[in-house]
């Protein structure tokens, strides 16, 4: 049995002085259920880490989606050692700045013009402002999640601090109801900037959906940005938009684009972009070099080796294998396998009166004590090997059933170890 005695230690130290213990919301205290969690990662390799206590795990987190190719790559790390000997950050740009644009350029189908950011949440921000600069209008669709900042967050239930001002600007729709889109439309006529959605997340889009939302965006004034922050680098070398062959006028990358790095970038049409020299857009760290290191890094692994097809046959291992576990347990009813193969997740559903949210913290408390680090997505990366992936499918023979009975007999706290876990908010 794994025990946590450091990780929780080092949590109430954390707690002293960082709200939350953790910088992000994903990684703190809210979504590991206390006593049988870890809390703080000391390592990684490969597809591995380990934990403070030295606990080790199969990652299918993978920093949030952000390694695509596995912790401690040797071609990034090498990339990023010789970028170290240049230095990191200058008082002006440094060529290989120009060498990522020029890469993106040739992998992305809509991208002519390329600038970066840190955070996945730069890049939708600046896209946004450069959408609402070129239109001449205030108000956005949008439909999934898309960043911290006021524009999008506003628009959910985490608004705390964003003037109401800013929230009435930003309009949800559905994915794949093109019709909730249309209300966007007609409930504000030539007010929408932009149209903003990830071309996939759960559900794969139905076909046409993704082509009537860029005629129906285009139509009504509005330009088009596909948020691949995730997507990108993962469903193919030129994101989801190069896999459903439908090319916006705007998008945004993060996450897996440096492997780990922090890099994002938005790029789009040169009539878009240009004027991008007219938008601020513009902080200190823009043009860092070790990220953009590692990005070409991994950009060209990405280009020269089966990156995104190892991913997909390895996701699609596992979508398999836990959709007949699914099925022998007649469980179809409240577990779910949805995604794509680089991306995928297992959910539960409220069943017989019981919480998804306690079900999830039955399922977290088992699959961590078996080694798998999980929040319930399979976020692949090129390092997963048969052992890994076989691993995360025993560990669900042994974790469903668990579940499945706890269902059946209509209680979950006599296996909870934990007290449960609760809602942060729901996007997707
Ligand atoms: C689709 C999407 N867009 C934007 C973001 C924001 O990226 P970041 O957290 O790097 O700011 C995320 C992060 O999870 C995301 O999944």
């Amino acid at each position: 049995m794994y025990n946590y005695r450091n990780s929780e230690q080092l949590l109430e130290r954390a707690l002293k002085t960082i709200p939350l213990g953790s910088q992000t919301f994903s990684k703190s205290k809210t979504q590991y259920p206390h006593g049988v969690s870890p809390y703080f990662i000391q390592k990684g390799k490969g597809s591995r880490v380990w934990d403070v206590d030295g606990n080790e795990y199969v990652d299918y987190i993978n920093s949030l989606a952000a390694i695509t190719l596995g912790h401690q790559d040797p071609d990034v790390d090498s990339a990023v050692k010789a970028q170290i000997e240049e230095d990191v950050l200058f008082s002006l740009p440094h060529p290989i700045e120009m060498q990522v644009a020029e890469k993106l350029v040739e992998l992305v189908p809509c991208a002519e013009k390329v600038r970066f950011g840190k955070n996945g949440s730069d890049a939708t921000a600046g896209a946004i402002r450069l959408a609402r600069a070129f239109t001449k209008r205030d108000h956005v669709a949008v439909c999934g999640y898309h960043g911290w900042q006021d524009w999008y967050i506003g628009s959910t239930s985490r608004n705390l601090g964003i003037p109401e001002a800013v929230q009435d600007l930003t309009h949800k729709f559905i994915f794949n109801n093109i019709e909730s889109l249309e209300h966007v439309f007609a409930n504000h006529p030539k007010k929408i900037a932009a149209v903003i959605l990830e071309p996939m997340n759960i559900e794969e889009p139905h076909p046409g959906f993704l082509e009537a939302v860029k005629e129906l965006a285009h139509h009504h004034g509005a330009l088009l940005i596909f948020d691949e922050t995730i997507t990108g680098f993962r469903y193919s070398t030129g994101g989801a938009q190069q896999l459903f062959n439908v090319t916006p006028d705007l998008a945004t990358f993060g996450k897996g684009l440096a492997n780990g790095y922090p890099l994002s970038v938005l790029v789009g049409s040169s009539e878009v972009m240009s004027l991008m020299e007219e938008v601020f857009f513009s902080f200190t760290f823009g043009g860092e070099t070790v990220s953009l290191a590692a990005a070409l890094a991994t950009l060209n692994k990405l280009q020269r080796e089966p990156v995104i097809d190892t991913l997909q046959n390895q996701g699609t291992k596992i979508i398999q294998a836990l959709s007949n576990i699914i099925k022998d347990e007649c469980a179809s009813d409240f577990l779910h396998v949805s995604g794509h193969p680089s991306w995928s997740f297992f959910s539960m559903a409220d069943c017989q009166g019981i919480s998804h949210w306690n079900l999830k913290t039955l399922f977290l408390q088992e699959m961590f004590a078996r080694g798998i680090l999980t929040l319930g997505t399979h976020n692949m990366s090129y390092s997963h090997c048969d052992e890994d992936v076989n691993l995360l499918i025993k560990a669900y023979e042994e974790v469903i059933p668990l579940i499945v009975n706890a269902v059946r007999q209509g209680r979950v706290d006599n296996l909870l170890r934990c007290a449960p876990i609760e809602p942060l908010f729901k996007v997707r």
